[in-house]
Formats: C-alpha cells, structure tokens, sequence
C-alpha cells in the first residue's frame, strides 16, 4: 500500500519511517486526535493542515508506517524557524501559520518541531526515538544548528497545585520524576533552555511549553 523511500526503521525492519504523504491525511488527523485529547479544538492540525504541511515542507514530515499491518501508526510534523535564545517566549499556534506552515523559513539556521504522536498501543517501542533520530538527520542533511521545540510537560498538570514549574523540571532532569513527554526527549539528547508560559491551551501541562534544545555536533559552537 505504501510504496515510499524508508528515512530510518527499527531493528526488526518492521516499522519504517518515511516522509509524510497525502494519502496519510486521515491518518495523521486521526493520530493528532487520538495523541492531544486535551488540547484546545482551535490547536488541533486536521488534514488541511497536514495537506499544507506536506505542499510547503515535504522533507519535514515523517510518519511511521507498521510494515506488518501496512498501517500508518506514528507521526511528526517539522519547520525551519529561527531560534533568539534571548527571545525564545512564543505561542504556538501563531508561531506554526495558524498551523498551515505558512510560517516556514527555508533560511532559517534551527528546525522547529510542532508535533509529534504515536498511537498508544505503539508507545514504549522506540517509535518516538525513530521519529527523533530522522529529524535530527534532517539537521545534520540540511547543516541547521539544531532541532528545537515546545515541549508539553504533560505530567506537570496533574500536580501544579503542588510545586511550581521550575520545581517539577529540577526533578524530571534528575530522574526522580517521569513525565511522558519531557523524561523521553532527554533521554534523546534534548535539553531544557526555558519555560514558556501559556505556550498552548491544554490542562495536561498546565499551558506550558518548555524550551526545549538538541544541537548539531558538527556545527562549530564555540
Ligand atoms: C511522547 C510520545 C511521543 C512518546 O512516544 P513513544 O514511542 O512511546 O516513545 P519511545 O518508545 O521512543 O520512548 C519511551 C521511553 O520512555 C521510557 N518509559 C516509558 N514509561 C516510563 C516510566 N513510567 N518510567 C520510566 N521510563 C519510562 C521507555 O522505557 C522508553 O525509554 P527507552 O527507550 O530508553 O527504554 C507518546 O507518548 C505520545 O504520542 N504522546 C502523546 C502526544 C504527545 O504528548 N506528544 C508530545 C508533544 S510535545
């Protein structure tokens, strides 16, 4: 059914990440469904969303095809965007055109990731980790400085009434706390750089973004 050039795959074989394409749409809706059921219906990506995604940044978008149940099972969604480090508060939804991509700069230095959601009974396989390492191969393919994002720290709602934020991010970067979100992606090299208050609407991470930071190695930083 999926006949697309296979980016990265999992040990096995049987889960392949590939770019994104139009046939997907209803899948990678059904996904953003299923993967933010707490986020503000205006913040969704729907097809005509990922339609443009696809028209504007075709080399950004990545899904992940179950090669056993030709089946479309995981998902991110990618733009080149400049990064201020001085200046890195943002909103979401404006910063990604709306969601549209409109906002997409061929050159800007740092790849931006909007979204990225694996079907629950896929989670816990690596397929997230498969989804990271095509995007940062992405960076290093396009020579950006690096990938970065809005992270959701989606364990941090459930306890905001009793620690503030920045005590929450001290116990998930010293592994005395999980959260689903924040613990994987600095497993993957990702680090924080700052708090992004009302970054979306979504009472799972109390309306926070976390700055969130993997750098290309072969850039000269110093
Ligand atoms: C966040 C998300 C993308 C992760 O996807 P995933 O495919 O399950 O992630 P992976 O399997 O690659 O990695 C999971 C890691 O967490 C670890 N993990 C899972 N539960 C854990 C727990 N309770 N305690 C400690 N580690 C745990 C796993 O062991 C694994 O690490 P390892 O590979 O080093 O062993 C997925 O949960 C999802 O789609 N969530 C909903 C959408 C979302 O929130 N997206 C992020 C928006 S910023």
């Amino acid at each position: 059914m999926f006949n697309l050039p296979t980016i990265v795959s999992s040990a096995d074989g049987r889960y392949q990440v590939v770019n994104s394409s139009l046939e997907m749409l209803s899948d990678l809706e059904q996904i953003q469904r299923i993967s933010f059921p707490e986020l503000s219906d205006g913040e969704l990506m729907l097809s005509e969303h990922f339609a443009s995604h696809i028209k504007i940044f075709p080399a950004g978008q990545h899904a992940i095809i179950d090669t056993l149940e030709q089946k479309v099972v995981a998902s991110s969604s990618d733009i080149m965007l400049e990064l201020d480090f001085g200046h890195y508060q943002h909103k979401f939804f404006p910063a990604v055109g709306d969601g549209f991509f409109t906002t997409h700069n061929p050159n800007a230095r740092w790849l931006y990731g909007a979204d990225i959601g694996v079907l629950p009974e896929y989670r816990s396989q690596g397929l997230s980790s498969l989804l990271y390492q095509a995007r940062q191969k992405l960076v290093v393919q396009l020579g950006l400085h690096g990938h970065y994002a809005g992270a959701m720290p989606k364990g941090y709602g459930a306890v905001r009434d009793e620690m503030p934020i920045e005590a929450y991010l001290h116990e998930v970067i010293r592994n005395e706390r999980f959260d689903p979100v924040l613990s994987i992606q600095l497993k993957r090299g990702y680090r924080i750089y700052g708090v992004i208050p009302e970054y979306l609407e979504d009472a799972s991470c109390a309306n926070y973004g976390i700055l969130i930071v993997w750098r290309n190695s072969a850039v000269n930083w110093s």
